[in-house]
């Protein structure tokens, strides 16, 4: 999870940007197209794939996008029987969730005790009826999948295409590429991964990327350059190329949404790319993986982390004992972090981990921050022995305090009132 400077929404806001009418003409746009142009590329070199693109407006949506691709592809190839599709138990709800959508058939796998996919036991349910394993790497218990290579290579055997769940990508940018590892297919989450808010229901955006095989399928339209007739060579792209929209693609799965989908994500997108640059974005892996780290080590004195071992940009730990022996959740340390002025970490995600608590710091934060709030979660575990009636409560100094998860789920009042 990254930092959003708040520079990268002033250039998002920009007027050249923000007013720009969707249906303006090409050659009226070439500047906003020129974005989305470097934005393309920048993320195919980084990622190690042939093609993006910025159609889908979430992860989820590029999941969607891409098991469409498979099934075209699939298709085209005269090799129908492919309906299965392969799903890690510490996946996102959202794969077997796409992988439905697009009807395919989700076989889930087992993780092995080391929080991982093993060759032997994806290599036992890969057949002819493969169409995707998609996986996430590193995966949601903050591991290293360290036998993608193997994996990957049994399910190309097999006939099976890879998708790549970027949603983690910020652990291993500049260190390694989803298309070095054998993946086929892969989204990006950019509300994730590069600036622009991330929750609270706003619009997101999920670059979807491809290897070389299967560009003709992206969704459309995508950005086409073209020599400029007396372009300069060696200078900026803007005075060497002409941009364009194409729609004029035959084999592609067509719009997964409207216009040019999430323009202003792009905007914050590149800018984030271009103010960090390659050792920048190397950096941001470092430091997040590194405060990852050191809050697991810290954290696991007084909690339990089910995976003890290095982690990437995040870790789990668990509340299982805490509510064996005295009746508090980890929703209910979540709560009680609000209270010390912390933003609570995911709970209850990856399932397979009970009284989960995923913890994700980001790359900005600095050693008083994440000291700060080992302190804050050593004291709410204490209290959790000592008086645990107390945290059930909590949060008491926010302005809604405890509510009724399933109702606020059910009916959800979004509006605040004074008093
Ligand atoms: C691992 C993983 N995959 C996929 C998604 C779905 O992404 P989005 O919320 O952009 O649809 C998420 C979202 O949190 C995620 O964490």
């Amino acid at each position: 999870m990254k930092y959003n400077p708040r520079v990268n929404d002033a250039i998002a806001t920009r007027p050249e940007f923000a007013q720009l009418h969707p249906y303006t003409p090409d050659e009226l746009a070439q500047g906003a197209l020129q974005v989305m142009y470097e934005l393309e590329r920048s993320l195919s070199s980084l990622f190690g794939m042939a093609a993006f693109s910025l159609n889908p407006s979430a992860g989820a949506h590029a999941e969607l996008g891409a098991l469409l691709i498979a099934k075209k592809y699939f298709k085209d190839r005269g090799e129908t029987q492919r309906d299965k599709v392969i799903v890690p138990d510490t996946a996102h709800g959202t794969n077997p969730a796409s992988a439905a959508m697009c009807g395919f058939k989700v076989i889930s796998l087992p993780s092995s005790e080391r929080g991982r996919v093993g060759v032997e036991e994806i290599r036992a349910i890969l057949g002819p009826d493969t169409a995707v394993c998609m996986m996430t790497n590193p995966n949601t218990l903050g591991l290293f999948e360290d036998d993608i290579a193997a994996i990957a290579a049994a399910v190309h055997e097999a006939g099976g295409l890879m998708y790549y769940d970027g949603a983690n990508a910020n652990a291993i940018m500049g260190y390694a590429r989803p298309g070095d590892m054998g993946f086929d297919l892969m989204h990006l989450n950019t509300h994730k991964t590069f600036t622009i808010p991330h929750g609270g229901g706003g619009a997101g955006h999920g670059p979807l990327g491809v290897a070389a095989h299967l560009a003709e399928y992206l969704p459309t339209p995508v950005v086409a350059a073209s020599p400029r007739p007396n372009g300069e060579t060696g200078a900026a792209p803007s005075d060497r190329l002409t941009f364009s929209l194409d729609f004029d693609r035959p084999k592609s799965i067509g719009p997964l949404r409207s216009f040019w989908s999430n323009f202003a994500h792009a905007v914050r997108a590149l800018a984030y790319l271009y103010a960090n640059g390659a050792e920048g974005l190397k950096r941001v892996s470092q430091l997040a993986v590194l405060n990852a780290n050191y809050l697991r080590v810290n954290i696991a004195e007084f909690l339990e982390t089910p995976y003890v071992e290095v982690c990437r940009h995040e870790f789990v730990a668990s509340a299982q004992a805490l509510k064996r022996d005295h009746g508090v959740r980890a929703l209910d340390l979540a709560k009680a972090l609000l209270d010390y002025g912390y933003m609570a970490p995911t709970i209850y995600f990856p399932l397979i981990v009970p009284e989960c608590l995923m913890i994700e710091p980001t790359e900005t934060e600095s050693k008083e921050t994440l000291d700060g709030f080992i302190a804050a979660l050593r004291e709410i575990v204490e209290q959790a022995k000592s008086n645990p009636q107390a945290l059930l409560d909590a949060p008491v100094t926010t302005v809604v305090g405890r509510v009724d998860e399933t109702r606020a789920a059910r009916q959800p009042d979004l509006r605040w009132r004074p008093g």
